[in-house]
């Protein structure tokens, strides 16, 4: 006797039947760039179809994508004053806290506005810390993070998602937003990073390389499976409300096992250079666009993803890939 799986792949109402993972809008986070001026809307060379805002091309932009179902966004400050103590990052006048504050006035709670908390695009030096005797300092930096977190929270964000990887942030920034009365804002915690090459054409887009030297010391190592879970479980302890696996798509056996080992939902970031390889690639017409990316988004869920950070969320909810 021959034993027939294909009897239930039949016709595609018995494949959708039997799929055993689905994908629906609400699983998605759609990134954005924002820069200081008014009426500028700038393409990111090295990600095509991505481009930086000014605040109210912004409010513009968001509007479309609300009309599509994408209702949750994360922003990125681009071209504020850096310094050495990063003070620029807990500005309440940089673009990210306006941003925070005109995209709540304007659509109030049919948005849920998340901010990217890190200090790369701030510091002098590019490091997403602060630089002692050449090192990025973990203690010193923990402070001007929280102050960041605390900056936005004020100015309406819904969540903030610190991606700085340092040591014991999320406990800071918790402590923090909890003795100023914000104890019901939730932490997305990036909280398993890894050093990617993967984040090329974003460093262009938020002007944030380093300026020398590499993030290793504070990004994990991709050789490391236990490591990444470590990191997770500890986020979880020290009260972050999500985590992250962060590139997705050469990690999707860390997000199985960051799924198995904590309780609280888990995001993936589909990065940069992740979605400048489909794009360029699709443009040369060497590939399938829309069924790469399809594939890509059920690999991410079927890993165990339960939310999706993507640049592609415009195109698959507005082109109706779902
Ligand atoms: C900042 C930050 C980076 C990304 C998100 N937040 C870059 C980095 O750590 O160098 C990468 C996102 C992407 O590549 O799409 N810490
Ligand atoms: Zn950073």
């Amino acid at each position: 006797m021959i034993i027939r799986p294909r009897r239930l792949r039949k016709n595609a109402i018995v494949r959708e039947m039997i799929a055993e993972t689905r994908l629906s809008k609400d699983m998605f986070i759609y990134p954005y760039f924002v820069i200081k001026g008014k009426n500028i809307v700038q393409p990111i060379t090295a990600m095509p179809g991505v481009s930086r805002f000014t605040v109210d091309a912004l409010l513009v932009d968001v509007e479309k994508g609300l009309k599509s179902g994408i209702n949750k966004i994360l922003l990125f400050g681009v071209g504020e004053e850096k310094s050495e103590d990063a003070h620029s990052a807990h500005d309440s006048h940089t673009v990210v806290a306006e941003a925070v504050r005109e995209l709540k006035a304007k659509f109030g709670d049919t948005i849920y506005v998340i901010t990217d908390i890190c200090l790369c695009a701030y510091t002098e030096s590019g490091h997403c810390g602060l630089i002692k005797d050449d090192y990025v300092d973990n203690d010193s930096s923990l402070d001007v993070l929280a102050r960041m977190a605390l900056t936005h929270t004020q100015a309406g964000a819904d969540m903030v998602a610190p991606s700085d990887m340092m040591d014991g942030r999320v406990a800071a920034i918790r402590a923090l937003l909890d003795m100023n009365g914000y104890e019901n804002t939730p932490i997305m915690s990036y909280s398993t990073k890894f050093a990617s090459a993967y984040y090329g054409p974003f460093r262009e887009a938020a002007d944030s390389a380093p300026g020398k030297g590499d993030r290793k010391s504070y990004q994990m190592d991709s050789r490391n499976l236990r490591e990444a879970v470590r990191e997770a479980v500890i986020d979880e302890q020290e009260g972050a409300d999500m985590v992250m696996v962060k590139p997705a798509l050469a990690y999707l056996d860390v997000i199985r096992a960051v799924r198995e080992a904590v309780s609280v939902p888990l995001a993936c970031y589909n990065v940069s250079a992740e979605y400048t390889m489909v794009k360029t690639a699709a443009a040369a017409g060497l590939i399938d666009e829309q069924r790469i990316v399809m594939e890509n988004m059920y690999a991410f869920a079927r890993a165990g993803a339960d939310v999706i950070i993507t640049y592609h969320a415009r195109d698959i909810v507005e082109k109706g890939w779902l």
